[in-house]
């Protein structure tokens, strides 16, 4: 099945083209569903992204109006670049199945410039058109890496459930059970700050440029983990919440009562190490015990966080050799369509969709 997949859910606007397919598809009598031996399989004949972050640096953060403004203007561009000229254009959508679009969670003008979009091109090429959940765009994006286990057809996909599956990007901190590829349970999320945002305040109280999430990691790397002790939120609840928000406020107590910290390179290199060992040690320790308690096989880490190289270091350490452990291929870490059409790929063929109306509340 061929997909053409639109996301516009924050500031990223992508398109992509992508050929979807299970090989032996069965269905459980059990369950109703596919057989949990079938695994997806995703070609990608085109992906594009236009990105935002120009427009917004200068406000410190994603200014929704001017997202849906941008994704207007990006969306025909990313078409035309894809689809080229009017027989190229033809000859494309002679084999397009399915119109596939973020409908939430996100924010919602920039949501309603995509489904726009995308619904206009469903009515004006009589394509069936589905909303797809941007987070479990996120969780699937460990299906979309090439030389892993996972992608030999012969690796019984079975192996790697019970799993646990962490999402860490700039609006969600999740932890989830999967019990197969289809099936999952939240088991915790973050009660205030999401994981991404905590680092995007930093950077904001460190003088750094939006987004964050990158310059922090970027600044860490030259200073001490271990110079000043940040608290672990909820590090020690016997849940698996987390709290971020009183990290960041720790970070700016401490800026606050040493004068000039935000503006001595030294400084500000160890304030950047310290929050990020705090801010990983929980990670850490919430995934290592839901990994226990679970059983799992397998530990999947997606969103825009899990692009951090200290991040994918701490967790390779910790659980590499407990576990098979996933993250995206870089590229389909931050936002993107890929995962997007994976998503809706993956709801169709368990028989169900997302209506195509804007959700920015949506969860998992
Ligand atoms: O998944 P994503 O692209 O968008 C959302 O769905 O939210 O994630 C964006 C978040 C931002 O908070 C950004 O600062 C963070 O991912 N991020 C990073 C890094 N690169 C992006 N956080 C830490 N280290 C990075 N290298
Ligand atoms: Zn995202």
């Amino acid at each position: 099945m061929k997909i053409l997949a639109i996301e516009t859910s924050c500031d990223e606007t992508g398109i992509a083209l992508v050929e979807a397919s299970v090989p032996h598809l069965g269905t459980s009598t059990q369950t109703g569903r596919p057989a949990c031996a079938d695994r997806p399989r995703f070609k990608i004949a085109a992906s594009l992204i236009a990105s935002q972050i120009k427009i917004h640096r200068p406000f410190g953060g994603v200014v929704p109006n001017l997202a849906k403004r941008e994704h207007e203007k990006n969306l025909p561009i990313l078409y035309r670049r894809i689809f080229g000229t009017a027989t190229k254009e033809k000859r494309l959508w002679g084999k397009i199945d399915l119109i596939a679009v973020t409908v939430g969670p996100g924010l919602e003008p920039a949501l309603w410039a995509g489904i726009t979009f995308a619904e206009e091109l469903a009515k004006k090429h009589k394509k069936p058109f589905v909303g797809a959940n941007h987070l479990e765009g996120h969780l699937y994006s460990f299906l979309l890496q090439k030389k892993t286990p996972i992608s030999n057809s012969q690796f019984p996909i079975s192996k790697l459930f019970p799993a646990v599956a962490l999402i860490v990007s700039g609006g969600h901190t999740i932890l989830l059970k999967m019990s197969d590829l289809y099936t999952w349970k939240k088991i915790g999320e973050t009660r205030d700050d999401a994981v991404g945002e905590a680092y995007d305040k930093v950077a904001r109280l460190l003088n750094l440029p939006y987004p964050g999430g990158p310059e922090v990691e970027r600044l860490a790397r030259s200073g001490n983990p271990r110079a000043i002790d940040f608290p672990r939120p909820m590090i020690y609840h016997k849940n698996y919440d987390f709290s971020f928000s009183g990290l960041k406020t720790s970070v700016r107590y401490y800026i606050v009562t040493h004068p000039g910290a935000d503006k001595n390179t030294e400084t500000k290199a160890d304030i950047a190490a310290s929050f990020q060992e705090a801010a990983l040690d929980v990670l850490v320790k919430k995934a290592g015990r839901a990994i226990e308690e679970t059983g799992a096989k397998a530990l999947f880490v997606s969103g825009g966080v899990s692009i951090n190289n200290a991040l994918r270091g701490r967790f390779k350490k910790e659980f590499g050799k407990k576990v098979q452990l996933y993250f995206p291929s870089r590229k389909f870490c931050n936002d993107n369509a890929v995962m997007i059409a994976a998503a809706a790929y993956i709801k169709f063929i368990q028989g169900k969709k997302y209506r195509p109306a804007a959700q920015a509340n949506l969860n998992m």
